[in-house]
């Protein structure tokens, strides 16, 4: 783990490696620094994908990966059912709770540790299931979204939003793949990934725009499925 830190540290691609590496999986004090980071960053891939997401008040909503929690802050204040969050980080668990400590005692809300290859809920649980910025950590893709689809009830809906779209002979892209240990998807392979999966009405959006973190042009994406 050292050495990659120094090989990126020396070419300086990536800023601050010791910070991002934790969007994996944050832990500890760094962990906690940047899910309170990725909570302002990742505010206007959210606003602008869910713009494309129509959401009732009736709908049970859990997002995956919910790192720090806001879009689990966001849904509350749009459904009046139960919002779930999920993160296999320890770190995200905690803040995504602290952040939503009322709503969790009002009943209204839960934050559970957990995989996304397991999840632990009943089938046809959920109206909606979101992921933001989560989906290129995911181990095993196509069967961690037939796990999604077993817990959505019939006609609920998947959706995912990404700040990256691939980028050819892109030096810092690479790098962060490499960094990271992720996966970069592009609109067909998502496309595909969640017809394979057994979605259907499979639709995405793209926006040119830039990465939040290092302010480069970047492509965002937001992808909807339905069981
Ligand atoms: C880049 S952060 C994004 C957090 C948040 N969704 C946001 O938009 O700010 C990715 C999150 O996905 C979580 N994650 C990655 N792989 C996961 C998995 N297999 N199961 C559950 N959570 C996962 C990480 O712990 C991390 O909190």
């Amino acid at each position: 783990m050292l050495k990659i830190i120094m090989r990126f540290k020396n070419i300086k691609i990536i800023e601050d490696p010791e910070l991002l590496i934790n969007a994996r999986k944050p832990e500890g004090k760094l962990g906690s620094k940047l899910i309170e980071k990725m909570n302002v960053n990742h505010e206007g891939l959210a606003q602008w994908s869910l713009s494309h997401l129509d959401i009732s008040k009736d709908d049970v909503i859990l997002d995956i990966g919910c790192g720090g929690g806001v879009n689990v802050d966001r849904f509350l204040k749009i459904t009046e059912n139960k919002v779930y969050g999920l993160d296999y980080s320890e770190a995200a668990c905690e803040k995504s709770a602290l952040l939503n400590e009322e709503a969790i005692s009002d009943g209204r809300c839960e934050i559970i540790q957990g995989s996304v290859s397991e999840l632990p809920f009943d089938d046809n649980t959920f109206d909606i299931a979101t992921g933001f910025e989560t989906v290129y950590f995911w181990p095993d893709f196509i069967n961690d979204l037939k796990e999604v689809h077993r817990v959505l009830k019939d006609d609920g809906r998947i959706f995912i939003a990404n700040e990256a779209l691939p980028k050819e002979n892109d030096a810092r892209q690479k790098e962060l793949i490499e960094l990271l240990n992720m996966k970069i998807y592009s609109k067909d392979q998502l496309e595909e990934y969640l017809l394979e999966a057994g979605f259907s009405n499979v639709i995405s959006y793209v926006k040119e725009s830039k990465d939040s973190f290092t302010g480069e042009s970047a492509d965002w994406i937001c992808v909807i499925g339905q069981k």
